[in-house]
């Protein structure tokens, strides 16, 4: 089997898993997007992805989609490119307005860098809904605050709320963001439709459409183990 036979078959695997969930949640598999994250996997891969009909794909590092969307841009069904690591405002510019969406906002300062760039950029903003020390994101508490700020913004929207979740059992937390996102959405802002949850990887991306994913984040199980 060739390495883009093995990715068709991957891809296949992952989009029956997706719709095999979405249809037991009762939910349109169609409701549900697929982001093929390829971190550290080489642009042959993203290749390969493509012609297997893959279209949106997760980079983690800013000049790693800046230097593939460099390579890959120009072929004839480009891919859509989605930044989902943690951004320092200084690597900003390799990111805002390359990205179709930008899921890891996760302070008023890296909000107001990409602002700043000028460019139209639809945002999720990543909750730490655990509280976790270790982890990024935003305290549910502040996130009131932060969807305010949005309403002076030009240039940048929010369109969801993004979520890694601890190890363990990720259902009560894509459940906490879901409710988060419902009690939000429900309270009218400038620059802000709260309609993506970004949530659910290979492991437990089932929960996570049963929970209401809109976007499941896969990696491993389409382009294998990453190096290190
Ligand atoms: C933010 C984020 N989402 C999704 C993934 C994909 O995870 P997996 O390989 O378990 O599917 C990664 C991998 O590093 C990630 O950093």
């Amino acid at each position: 089997m060739t390495r883009t036979e093995e990715i068709a078959g991957n891809l296949a695997k992952v989009r029956e898993r997706i719709a095999s969930a979405a249809r037991a949640a009762g939910r349109a598999p169609e409701s549900i997007r697929l982001l093929a994250v390829s971190k550290k996997m080489p642009a042959d891969d993203v290749r390969a992805a493509l012609a297997a009909g893959q279209r949106a794909f997760g980079e983690n590092y800013a000049q790693e989609l800046r230097d593939k969307s460099a390579l890959l841009d120009a072929e004839p069904a480009p891919p859509e490119w989605h930044f989902i690591g943690p951004l320092q405002s200084n690597k900003v510019k390799y990111v805002a307005g390359r990205a179709a969406l930008v899921h890891s906002v996760d302070s008023a300062a890296l909000l107001d860098a990409i602002e700043s760039r000028g460019a139209t950029q639809p945002c999720l903003l990543q909750v730490n809904v655990a509280g976790e020390a270790s982890k990024r994101g935003i305290a549910p508490a502040d996130l009131p605050a932060l969807l305010d700020r949005f309403a002076a913004m030009k240039h940048v929207r929010c369109e969801g709320l993004m979520l890694i979740p601890p190890r363990g059992d990720a259902r009560p937390h894509f459940a906490a963001l879901r409710a988060l996102r419902d009690h939000e959405a429900a309270i009218a802002r400038p620059n802000v439709e709260l309609r993506e949850l970004s949530m659910g990887m290979t492991d437990d991306l089932e929960v996570a459409v049963e929970e209401g994913a809109t976007i499941v984040r896969v990696g491993t199980a389409i382009f294998g183990a990453r190096p290190l």
